[in-house]
């Protein structure tokens, strides 16, 4: 099936239909560009390129000339730690700019959900209680967030344009630094940084550094009561220190966005607990047609020979 002035690549997801939800059926609108479900590839020689999320164990096997592996999120962790993906494979991912600011308007909502202690007021409603809550000033309100890649560090601006004190863990010193916030870098910053602090919210990429950082020790390092906003990769929480946590009062409760299973199962405990906020991995997506443009200039990238604009650094991991 292959010409020269057209490029094959496959769609893999084990949780997804990409094909329909990111309208990657170009069809008449880029004859250059074919993307097939799995089962409508023929010759599976031709394949070049591959557009993922969330891939199965074996999704790769049947593809011998795959040389571009693309994540249709921001993270690559599903490709790079895929046991089955060869490394000289290109791993790609899309860089949508309304992520970032998804993300912020999540944080802020959760922190602000916890300082003003919105659960109370809830249950103030359904009992017709007027008792407003003696008003904090923001700035008593230590947050840290962990990465300050594009997503932290619009949580960062976010968050200080509403006056909370912010420090961010980093490993390098951030280039345009923002008035006001602390940054605390290099390898033990997030140890550093996560002393004292009311809340704690995960950016992280996901890498052989950061699975299981959201841990006891860490934990211990919090104010008593605090919050944890989990919006980076399921992998990143150790979940027995983490209930040990809630339990202890070490932390008072959680907004949980990812997992390390999803969708997360029907009967696991996290969905019953009361201290946990728990949303479907909507912290931010990426947008569609942003999808589908970079998908195909990616594809068309390849098939031209040109340098892949949209490549991650393998080595570092994001
Ligand atoms: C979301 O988690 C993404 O990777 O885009």
């Amino acid at each position: 099936m292959a010409t020269a002035e057209r490029i094959y690549g496959v769609l893999l997801s084990e949780t997804m239909d990409l094909k329909t939800y990111y309208s990657l059926d170009f069809g008449g609108a880029a004859p250059d560009v074919c993307l097939l479900n799995p089962d409508e590839v023929t010759r599976p020689e031709d394949i070049r390129f591959a557009a993922c999320w969330l891939p199965g164990p074996d999704a790769f096997a049947p593809y011998p000339n795959l040389e571009m592996a693309m994540s249709v999120g921001a993270g690559v962790d599903a490709l790079l730690n895929h046991s089955g993906l060869n490394k000289d494979v290109a791993v790609c991912r899309v860089r949508d700019p309304h992520q970032a600011h998804l993300m912020a308007g999540y944080a802020v909502h959760e922190v602000v959900h916890f300082e003003r202690e919105f659960p109370q007021m809830a249950r103030n409603q359904v009992a017709a209680n007027w008792d407003p809550l003696p008003i904090r000033a923001p700035a008593d309100l230590k947050v840290v967030v962990l990465g300050n890649g594009s997503m932290g560090a619009a949580i960062v601006r976010a968050l200080a344009a509403v006056g909370f004190a912010v420090s961010v863990a980093c490993r390098r010193p951030p280039e345009d630094p923002i008035a006001g916030v602390t940054y605390f870098t290099g390898d033990n910053s997030v140890a550093e940084s996560v002393v004292g602090m009311n809340v704690v919210i995960n950016t992280l990429p996901l890498t052989a550094h950061t699975e299981n950082v959201l841990n006891a020790n860490l934990f211990s390092r919090l104010a008593k009561g605090a919050w944890l906003v989990q919006i980076g990769r399921g992998e990143h929480l150790a979940e027995a220190d983490f209930i040990a946590a809630l339990e202890s009062g070490q932390l008072s409760g959680a907004t949980l966005d990812v997992f390390r299973t999803e969708p997360l199962p029907a009967d696991h405990p996290f969905w019953q607990d009361q201290r946990l906020r728990i949303t479907p991995h909507i912290a931010s997506d990426t947008m569609p047609h942003i999808v589908s443009e970079q998908v195909l200039l990616s594809a068309r990238e390849l098939l031209s020979g040109a340098p892949l604009s949209l490549s991650v650094n393998s080595a570092q991991g994001y």
